[in-house]
């Protein structure tokens, strides 16, 4: 429990899992609590990226702890694989931020086959992978007595985002806010704290709309943004690190939105 605010903020040799590292906002989470003096382990699909990301980090904080693990969350038997071998590796997981996720368009009245593909791939990885991932870490926090985990969602979890199709997105993203708060509540006896980010629109690879058309959506939805502009990465890690920290201990069970107010009137 803090007693003061000097050091409440820190995450200095915490043990932190990102999932999907390898660039937008998991790089920037790695790259924050690398700076902070966290020891990271982050998981990706993409070997040449893993490499490039965790020399780049190391280049930035010399004799900072930050590994790539190559994975995919969707894979049977890869969130068993991959929790056991890093805890092993780091002696423990203290945090684990679910952050990998992925998003399709559709139509949904005239979805075909496909479509439901793509629906099932969404919840497969950003509703049931973030379960999964942290169930298996949940029992090593339950060991060691603590954990904090923190699933990184979106503002589409309760707002329509014009004018893309995406209703698996959204709906996996609720899911993922609903299982944070039933998380929370299961697992306090433990001393482990669930909490959620719902971030808005924030500059990274993920681009919702592909082609010509995002820089024209792009200047329609900052200008919908009451502050004016879209998030930046490092603004997520930032409230990831407050979630991280024990200035945080009394928070569980919540979701912060992080959207320059996007959805305030939206
Ligand atoms: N950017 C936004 O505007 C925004 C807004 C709201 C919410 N979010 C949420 O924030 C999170 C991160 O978004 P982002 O913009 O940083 O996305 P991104 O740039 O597409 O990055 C996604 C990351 O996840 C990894 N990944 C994807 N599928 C994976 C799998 N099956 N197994 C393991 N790793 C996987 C990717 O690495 P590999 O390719 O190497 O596997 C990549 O590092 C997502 O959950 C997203 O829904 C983003």
């Amino acid at each position: 429990m803090i007693t003061s605010i000097k050091n409440a903020f820190s995450v200095k040799g915490l043990k932190v899992l990102i999932t999907g590292g390898t660039q937008g906002l998991g790089k920037a989470m790695a790259d924050a609590f690398c700076e902070d003096g966290a020891q990271v382990s982050f998981i990706g699909r993409n070997d040449k990226k893993g490499a490039e990301v965790e020399a780049e980090i190391r280049a930035k904080y010399p004799g900072c702890k930050i590994k790539y693990y190559q994975g995919d969350i969707v894979k049977p038997g890869d969130p068993q694989r991959l929790v056991d071998l890093i805890a092993e590796e780091m002696g423990g997981i203290n945090v684990l931020i679910n952050n990998a996720g992925c998003t399709r368009f559709f139509d949904s009245m005239d979805a075909v086959e496909n479509d439901f593909k793509d629906w099932q791939d969404v919840i497969d990885l950003d509703l049931t992978g973030y379960f999964k991932m942290a169930s298996l870490t949940a029992r090593h926090m339950k060991k060691q007595g603590w954990g904090s985990i923190i699933n990184i969602t979106s503002n589409a979890a309760d707002i329509v985002n014009l004018p893309q199709r995406m209703v698996s997105y959204s709906s996996a993203k609720a899911g993922a806010n609903r299982m944070t708060k039933m998380l929370a509540h299961e697992w306090a006896p433990y001393k482990i704290r669930v909490n959620a980010i719902a971030p808005g629109y924030t500059d990274s690879d993920l681009t919702p709309v592909e082609g010509p058309e995002f820089e024209k959506l792009k200047a329609f939805w900052t200008e919908h943004t009451p502050t004016g502009r879209w998030g930046k990465p490092i603004e997520v890690a930032a409230m990831a690190v407050y979630l991280a920290s024990d200035a945080s201990e009394q928070v569980t069970g919540a979701v912060f939105t992080i959207d320059g107010g996007y959805s305030l009137a939206n």
